[in-house]
């Protein structure tokens, strides 16, 4: 391998009550692309903060291009070429293109006056090198993600990166974007800047690593060629255990629990019919924009239908906000739901029974507090929270911990119907597994879910019946998912050049 660009060696960190690093080495050779792979709250975060300079390591150093660190703070750390670009990306969304690339490479140069013109040159200079073309004077709250994505690359390269580090960048973009970002990747590669990647979609890591360090428990586990890997090897390795999913059977003949007859909203969505019986687990696909998460905001009152029925039980209801949703028993998982679901300065009992809150109030409208803490402890059992306890920030958890939070705090008011959008984003194999097992387990006792995702394999497995939807319409009913198989779903999926409305 080529020299070596970063070397960490015995690192070990503890937050109070959690090791979250215990003796870890990592090496990055210049140039390398190198993927580190863990479960949720295995540490990966943490040790990427600590090379970053954002946390203090208990023990350990840190050797960049060859000089030793005992601890590096944050300004050393990039001044030695070291680049993270958190999931946020980091950005002024009100700032233009150009402000947000030049920017913190004016601030450290240190001059008293921003020179405008040397801004532009540089942010110019920055997207010509990996050969991309974003208007300069756009604001960046009006760029897609996979395009602040670029932003920050270009950021990165104004300061003269030398290792870039991602923190599960590819979590809120499309498959084309990946795609696109991996070309992104490799020039950077060519011109001798190593890259962290950090992701729970082991086929990504698999196109992209050449290296993998794999963490559990804290504890490195071993670092090894992606040549060597195949995808069971590395999910034994990161969790110690082997998984094969069920597919979801499903023989229920009752009425349905969720109706909706005709949905339409201008611009996102037409058409939209579909029954959900007791017990089942309907999935939805497509690609992203397809109206997918229109619908489902529709569902729970959240986006104002011009037209259509929605019935429950047989009821024709108008669900007007998430309180006349909830009230009819219908539970909402968003996609995006750190942002939307999640009070990041409560505690973790907190997040969980906010919901409840009224029916945990007995008659006299006292809060009874033993009852609280037993749905706080039970639900941090059922979902195997990682955390020391309840009363824990739930800020202080790693983020597929965070998720499993926020569906905890949805099953707490037991839903009828459950509709989770994109329920395993940013979790790792092994709590997916858990997370689907828990999903299908709620089925089978009666929950009727929607699962709205655009993995194959997660539909594949949880669903037993499928709508696959294209630009605002279902294209497609696959009334018994055992019938198709990956590959035939994907090319529904992606067949852009289907027949309107030949769903069937
Ligand atoms: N600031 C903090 N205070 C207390 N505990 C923390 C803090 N940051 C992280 N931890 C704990 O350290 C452990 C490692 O967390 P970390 O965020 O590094 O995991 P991760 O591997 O990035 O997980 P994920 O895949 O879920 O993002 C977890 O148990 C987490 O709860
Ligand atoms: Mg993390």
């Amino acid at each position: 391998m080529a020299e070596l660009f970063l070397e960490v060696k015995n690192i070990t960190k503890t937050f109070i009550g959690v090791k979250a690093l215990d003796n870890v080495d990592l090496s990055i050779g210049k140039g390398e692309i190198h993927c580190l792979v863990g479960e949720n709250g295995s540490g990966k975060s943490t040790l990427i903060k600590i090379i970053g300079g954002v946390y203090k390591p208990d023990s350990g150093t840190i050797t960049l291009d060859g000089t030793e660190y005992k601890s590096i703070n944050a300004i050393e750390s990039i001044r030695a070429g070291v680049q993270i670009i958190y999931q946020d990306l980091s950005l002024f969304p009100n700032m233009t293109v150009a402000e947000n690339i030049a920017m913190n490479q004016m601030l450290v140069s240190n001059n008293r006056v921003i020179n405008w013109k040397h801004m532009h040159q540089d942010a110019r200079k920055a997207l010509e090198e990996i050969g991309e073309d974003i208007d300069l004077y756009e604001k960046v709250e009006n760029l897609s993600i996979a395009r602040r994505q670029i932003v920050a690359i270009c950021r990165a390269l104004t300061q003269n990166a030398r290792l870039i580090i991602m923190d599960e960048a590819t979590s809120a973009i499309t498959k084309d974007e990946v795609e696109h970002l991996f070309e992104v990747i490799a020039k950077l590669q060519k011109k001798g800047i190593a890259i962290l990647f950090v992701s729970h979609k082991l086929n990504e890591v698999f196109q992209i690593a050449e290296r993998v360090t794999i963490i559990k428990d804290a504890k490195k586990v071993g670092v090894y060629p992606a040549s060597e890997l195949n995808n069971d090897k590395m999910v034994f390795l990161m969790t110690g255990q082997n998984f094969k999913a069920e597919p979801y059977r499903y023989n229920g003949t009752s009425e349905p629990v969720l109706s909706v007859h005709d949905l339409n909203k201008t611009g996102q969505f037409s058409g939209i019919s579909f029954d959900l019986k007791k017990g089942e687990i309907l999935g939805i696909t497509g690609l992203l924009g397809s109206g997918r998460t229109e619908i489902a905001l529709s569902l729970f009152g959240l986006n104002r239908l011009d037209s259509g029925e929605i019935r429950v039980n047989g009821k024709p209801l108008d669900i007007r906000s998430p309180r006349d949703a909830i009230a009819a028993g219908i539970a909402y998982l968003p996609e995006d739901r750190l942002t939307q679901g999640l009070f990041a300065a409560h505690t973790v009992g907190n997040n969980i029974i906010i919901t409840v809150l009224n029916e945990l109030l007995n008659r006299f409208k006292i809060l009874v507090r033993s009852r609280q803490e037993d749905e706080k402890k039970s639900w941090i059992k059922k979902l195997n929270i990682k955390t020391p306890g309840h009363h824990s920030s739930a800020s202080s958890l790693s983020g597929g911990n965070q998720q499993r939070v926020v569906i905890a705090k949805w099953l707490a008011t037991k839903p009828a119907v459950f509709i989770l959008d994109g329920p395993t984003i940013g979790i790792d194999i092994g709590s997916k597994h858990n997370i689907h097992e828990i999903i299908r387990d709620l089925a089978r006792n009666g929950m009727s879910i929607i699962m709205i995702s655009d993995e194959i394999p997660e539909i594949l497995d949880n669903c037993n019946r499928v709508l696959v939807m294209a630009e605002g319409r279902i294209i497609k009913e696959i009334k018994d998912s055992t019938k198709v198989n990956e590959e035939e779903l994907l090319d529904i999926v992606s067949s852009r050049n289907f027949v309107q409305g030949a769903a069937g």
